[in-house]
């Protein structure tokens, strides 16, 4: 019998116990800066220097952070399922915890890229600085979709959230577009769980789960009922 087909959505609430910031809860990230000036191409053109610096230390972040027991149980589900991590995170914490498939659809903070050539990617573990140059020469840029900015992998995304059998949201605010959106992709009969301290509006979606609760306890609970189901 194939194995069932699980999608997760992830948003900066799944790495928060891994010590990143989220951006709009009250400690949040856009508390201390202005979308527009890290996190927009516009931003970028004014002053390219602090949209680094931003990444810079987003990059530092994430390389002395450690997957959580939430991203852990995530991975967990493989064992059984047939899984697809839809990310909103630019961290690597889905794929350091072992899951094997995850779609990264803001980009990814360890790659760098061309800005004349979309398609030249880097790896990218240090400092980005001004004078930091792709193989034509051109400004390296983080590898991260800036609000404004067009989402590569959505369509992809939506596919394999249209084909679940069961729909795992997690650590998001549902509140940024069109990731926020997949949720219309999930037939309406497809069970649905969300895990949440803070419980986003989900009034509007059928057949869905709510668990109050932080990842690493929420997350868990769920996965060892799902795999004692198989
Ligand atoms: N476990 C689970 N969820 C948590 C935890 C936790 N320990 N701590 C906070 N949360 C929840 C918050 O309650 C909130 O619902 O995580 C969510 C974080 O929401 P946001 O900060 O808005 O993050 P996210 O939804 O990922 O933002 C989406 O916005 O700024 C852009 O590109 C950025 O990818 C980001 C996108």
């Amino acid at each position: 019998m194939s194995r069932k087909k699980i999608v997760v959505l992830t948003g900066a609430g799944v790495s928060a116990e891994s010590g990143l910031r989220t951006f709009r809860d009250s400690d949040g990230l856009w508390e201390e800066h202005r979308i527009e000036d890290v996190a927009s191409p516009e931003g970028w053109k004014r002053n390219p220097e602090l949209v680094l610096d931003f990444y810079n230390q987003r990059r530092r972040d994430v390389l002395n952070a450690k997957p959580n027991k939430g991203h852990k149980a995530i991975a967990l589900l493989e064992e059984k399922f047939d899984v697809v991590v839809v990310t909103q995170n630019i961290d690597n914490l889905h794929e350091r915890a072992g899951s094997t498939n995850v779609i990264h659809l803001h980009g990814e903070i360890l790659k760098s890229q061309s800005t004349v050539d979309a398609k030249l990617i880097y790896e990218c573990e240090g400092d980005i600085l001004i004078g930091d140059k792709c193989e034509k020469n051109s400004q390296l840029r983080p590898f991260i979709v800036w609000f404004n900015e067009a989402v590569p992998m959505i369509e992809i995304a939506a596919k394999e959230v249209s084909l679940a059998d069961i729909f795992i949201i997690v650590g998001t605010s549902l509140q940024v577009y069109p990731a926020a959106g997949l949720i219309n992709y999930i037939h309406p009969t497809v069970p649905k769980f969300l895990v949440d301290p803070n419980v986003p509006d989900v009034s509007h979606v059928r057949n869905i789960t709510c668990i109050a609760k932080k990842g690493s306890e929420g997350l868990p609970q769920i996965v060892e009922v799902l795999l004692k189901q198989v």
